[in-house]
């Protein structure tokens, strides 16, 4: 479909990642002016050095666990001139994060209070700072949506066993997290109603990212297709929760994971 966000100005957060990076390419195709925002860094780099030339993409550091940052961030778009009718809540601390310091990956055991902490302020605090400022900012001026992601392991239990011998796990606070932030939904939901805002949950399955043969068919046997899914099958459902034609759904969590969460 062309065109199908023309007339959208779409705000993400932790745009430079793996999906960030595909919904800021597949929006823009779409139509859509996009105002990009990651931490400062690498991934922000990339996605600058891609679209940076584009009238229709421009970028914000962010990091969406800094109070400051999330209370000033639609002020500083709108003083440039965009009006976001979109918003994304998609940074998040994944499970592959935890091990950036290259210390090995954590057993429940050992799992420490400060990155449990870190996971909640970044994936469930930093969205509802994100979310209490479009309410401040944005929800009742003009008609918006916000779309808070959450995880294929986030109302289902991770299955463990598939990470024997991976250099990575299932981290405890990220379900928690996950689990949470439709929670968050489904709180607004009733809230903005009144105010023309509509806010619901996407619920991505595993996506697949240079993982193992072996991860990749321990994973494939979980899910009814049979294999992890590529970065614009995610994108495609996020492009519909994003565009005019989700105007009539609030308060709802969309898997988009294989059929994994159906079995
Ligand atoms: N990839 C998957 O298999 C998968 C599955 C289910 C859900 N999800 C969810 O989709 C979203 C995107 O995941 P992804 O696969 O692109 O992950 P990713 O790790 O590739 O990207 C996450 C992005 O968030 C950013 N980020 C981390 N902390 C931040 C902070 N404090 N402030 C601002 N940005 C921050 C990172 O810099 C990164 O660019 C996440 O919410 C993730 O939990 C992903």
């Amino acid at each position: 479909m062309a065109d199908q966000l023309k007339g959208r100005t779409v705000f993400i957060t932790g745009s430079g990642g793996v999906l960030g990076s595909t919904y800021v390419r597949r929006m823009l195709d779409e139509g859509a002016r996009v105002i990009a925002s990651d931490l400062k860094g690498h991934r922000a780099d990339a996605l600058i050095e891609k679209h940076g030339a584009n009238e229709n993409f421009r970028f914000y550091d962010l990091d969406v666990g800094d109070e400051d940052g999330c209370t000033e961030i639609f002020q500083r778009i709108l003083k440039d001139g965009w009006e976001p009718n979109v918003v994304l809540n998609n940074a998040a601390i994944t499970g592959e994060l935890l091990m950036g310091a290259g210390k090995p990956f954590p057993d429940f055991a050992d799992t420490s209070v400060e990155d449990f902490e870190r996971t909640l302020r970044t994936n469930l605090t930093g969205a509802f700072m994100i979310a209490r400022q479009m309410d401040r900012d944005i929800v009742g001026k003009w008609p918006c949506t916000l779309v808070n992601v959450a995880s294929m392991y986030a109302l289902n239990g991770a299955h463990h066993p598939i990470y024997d011998g991976m250099p990575f796990k299932n981290f405890s606070a990220y379900g928690v997290t996950k689990a949470g932030i439709h929670g968050l939904t489904v709180w607004l939901a009733g809230y903005w109603a009144p105010r023309k805002a509509t806010v619901n949950t996407i619920a991505p399955g595993a996506v697949f990212n240079n993982h193992s043969e072996e991860f990749q068919k321990r994973v494939g046997e979980l899910i009814m297709a049979g294999r992890m899914c590529e970065p614009d099958e995610i994108a495609d459902v996020m492009l519909f929760l994003a565009s005019p034609q989700s105007g009539y759904m609030t308060g709802q969590l969309v898997n988009v994971d294989g059929g994994f969460s159906a079995w």
